[in-house]
């Protein structure tokens, strides 16, 4: 398959803007690369999951590189400080200098630990995201935020760093177990229920054809998907404002994620519970309506996803964790709430009894 039939757009940052290329069979492709590798020396980061699966495919179009690789464990367990450091070791002991391409092969897991090893090495070189799971490639990839876990906090070790390209290769989702591609619809469903109504709508008719893998729903849903984050990050890179609001049900989610232990919960999963109470806590607070309220839950169900929290987290251990969120800003929580599908807000002026409610289980 070739570049000509894929869809491309752009995340425009200025000098730092950079392509996302959607599309079957592109990690396979010398031309994807190209334009965005200024180096002679790549390092591929991959995991033992991926590897067997794409990681020749990667190699087979970068001949004519350096190339060296280094393979993670696999899972969220493993996004830690100490396994980052296998990453440093390899491009140390390869003698990789500064003018290096760091290339992420695999799911959100990967793809943050690789831009954080990006950001850091050598105060900063190039990276490119090739993400290989459908939450991947319709959100962690795009926008530049890296990083890894701390016992106390997700994803609370980390920095803001842009990858040189991003090359979505739609193929590679046949191979992702179904429970991994329900998880990235929950990030897809995000898009809709923050201010894309159209999409949210696009989905209740076409949720089907996505759970079946159908390839030209799976590209139109990336490419909306990666559309709508490319222009909150453009207009806020740094998360100063309204990029907060792609964080919709992430302060309950990552509570879930780390209160259950990491990889427990999947991400996606706990963020489809986590956009489900938050819905919850808005209806309770009259901003939106049953109906609404409804659709949402619906919607996230029929993408096989949870939409209630584990019985597991006391509502007193929920709010400790949720205290722990880079949404605090001087010791107040903020949260993303909803004034209808489709119109989210970040707010701090909420009722403490509605969030109480909603994390009482
Ligand atoms: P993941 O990286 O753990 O991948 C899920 C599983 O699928 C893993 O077992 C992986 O090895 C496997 N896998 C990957 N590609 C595969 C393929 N093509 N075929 C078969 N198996 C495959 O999880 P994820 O859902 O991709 O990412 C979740 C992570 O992303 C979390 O750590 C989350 O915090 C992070 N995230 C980051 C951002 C961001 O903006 N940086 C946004 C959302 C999520
Ligand atoms: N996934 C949230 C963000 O990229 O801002």
């Amino acid at each position: 398959m070739s570049l000509a039939t894929s869809r491309r757009l752009e995340v425009d940052l200025g000098d730092r803007s950079y392509p996302i290329i959607i599309g079957p069979g592109i990690i396979s492709t010398a031309e994807s690369y190209k334009n965005s590798i200024r180096s002679r020396q790549v390092m591929v980061v991959t995991n033992e999951t991926v590897a067997p699966l794409y990681l020749d495919n990667v190699l087979q179009a970068l001949r004519g590189f350096h190339v060296e690789q280094v393979i993670l464990p696999d899972g969220e367990q493993y996004k830690t400080l100490e396994i980052l450091n296998s990453i440093y070791d390899a491009l140390l002991s390869s003698r990789f200098d500064r003018s290096c391409t760091l290339l992420a092969l695999g799911g959100g897991v990967v793809g943050d630990m690789t831009g954080f090893a990006a950001a850091s090495y050598q105060r900063g070189v190039d990276f490119v995201q090739v993400p290989t799971t459908l939450l991947s490639q319709v959100d962690s990839s795009v926008g530049g935020k890296t990083g890894v876990n701390h016992p106390l906090g997700k994803n609370m070790i980390g920095a803001f760093h842009q990858p040189r390209c991003v090359i979505a290769d739609t193929d590679t989702l046949n191979t992702l177990p179904e429970r991994e591609l329900a998880a990235g619809l929950a990030e897809v469903i995000k898009y809709g229920v923050i201010n894309d109504i159209s999409f949210f709508e696009w989905l209740e008719a076409n949720i089907e054809r996505l759970l079946a893998r159908d390839s030209e729903a799976l590209v139109y849903a990336i490419e909306r998907s990666c559309r709508d984050k490319a222009v909150i990050v453009a207009a806020d890179e740094k998360e100063a404002g309204q990029r907060a609001l792609l964080n919709l049900g992430h302060t309950f989610g990552h509570a879930i994620e780390s209160g259950m232990g990491y990889g427990v919960w999947l991400h996606g999963e706990a963020i489809a519970a986590g956009m489900a109470m938050a819905a919850d806590m808005s209806f309770q607070m009259g901003w939106l309506d049953a109906d609404e309220q409804e659709r949402i839950r619906s919607l996230l169900q029929k993408a096989h996803l949870p939409v209630d929290p584990p019985a597991e987290i006391s509502a007193e251990r929920f709010l400790e964790l949720m205290s722990v969120d880079k949404k605090v800003l001087n010791g107040e929580l903020r949260l993303v709430l909803l004034r209808g599908i489709g119109k989210a807000e970040v707010t701090a002026d909420y009722a403490a009894s509605a969030l109480q409610q909603t994390v009482a289980v």
